[in-house]
């Protein structure tokens, strides 16, 4: 499964990508909004840092443009993938932008008939918004489970679930179990994964009883 980590913050990609569990990035208007900064000169600064796929949302409502944003976007850089919202309009310029050989990422999915939609528009990503459904006590997890038996269904259908909206190691365990394509992760969500007390109890009792011996390997 791919990691893309969710932010648009220059520090915290940095500091994932030289773990190498940066596979992409993506971003939304909050998390631009959130950084701070200039959005082309975030977008800019991923590009230098992560090779893979970095997802930026338009704002525009109507095909028309969002095409116009997309392509303001795309001079950016050639990893960027275009980020658009699950309505009509957002699902014609899905299918100009694929024709044309651009990455899209449809984005805020709540149901396995919205993904099929994208899927049918040529999405390159379908971001399901896990933890949302969470907060209404939807089982988020349930809905990336539909979309994948789905898309396996059929030969036609390649769109990548990327699975958005995770708040918890839980989300992304479940995401891997289902055979998702990408989990989408926050920062310190990433961090957390790697987290267990029994990992940090054996090592200290392997120095500990290592110590006891005297020994240096060096
Ligand atoms: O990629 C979408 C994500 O940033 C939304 O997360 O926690 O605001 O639902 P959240």
């Amino acid at each position: 499964m791919k990691f893309f980590i969710d932010t648009a913050d220059i520090n915290d990609i940095r500091e994932l990508a030289a773990t190498g569990m940066a596979d992409g990035v993506t971003t939304n208007p909050s998390l631009v909004a959130k950084s701070g900064r200039d959005f082309f000169e975030v977008l800019a600064e991923i590009w230098y840092v992560v090779d893979g796929p970095v997802s930026a949302e338009v704002t525009a409502m109507e095909t028309d443009g969002m095409l116009v944003e997309a392509k303001k976007l795309r001079d950016v850089a050639s990893n960027v993938c275009i980020k658009l919202p699950l309505t009509w309009d957002g699902l014609k310029a899905c299918r100009v932008l694929t024709d044309d050989g651009c990455l899209v990422n449809v984005t805020l999915c709540f149901s396995a008939n919205q993904a099929l939609l994208a899927a049918k528009a040529g999405a390159t990503f379908i971001s399901p918004f896990v933890g949302r459904l969470d907060d209404i006590a939807v089982d988020g997890m349930d809905l990336i489970s539909d979309i994948r038996q789905i898309y396996d269904n059929y030969e036609g259908l390649n769109t990548e679930i990327l699975v958005a909206s995770i708040r918890s190691p839980e989300h992304v365990r479940q995401a891997a179990l289902i055979g998702a394509d990408v989990s989408t992760i926050p920062p310190k969500v990433v961090r957390s994964l790697i987290n267990h007390p029994l990992t940090d109890k054996g090592l200290a009792d392997f120095l500990a009883d290592w110590k006891k011996t005297g020994q240096k390997i060096v």
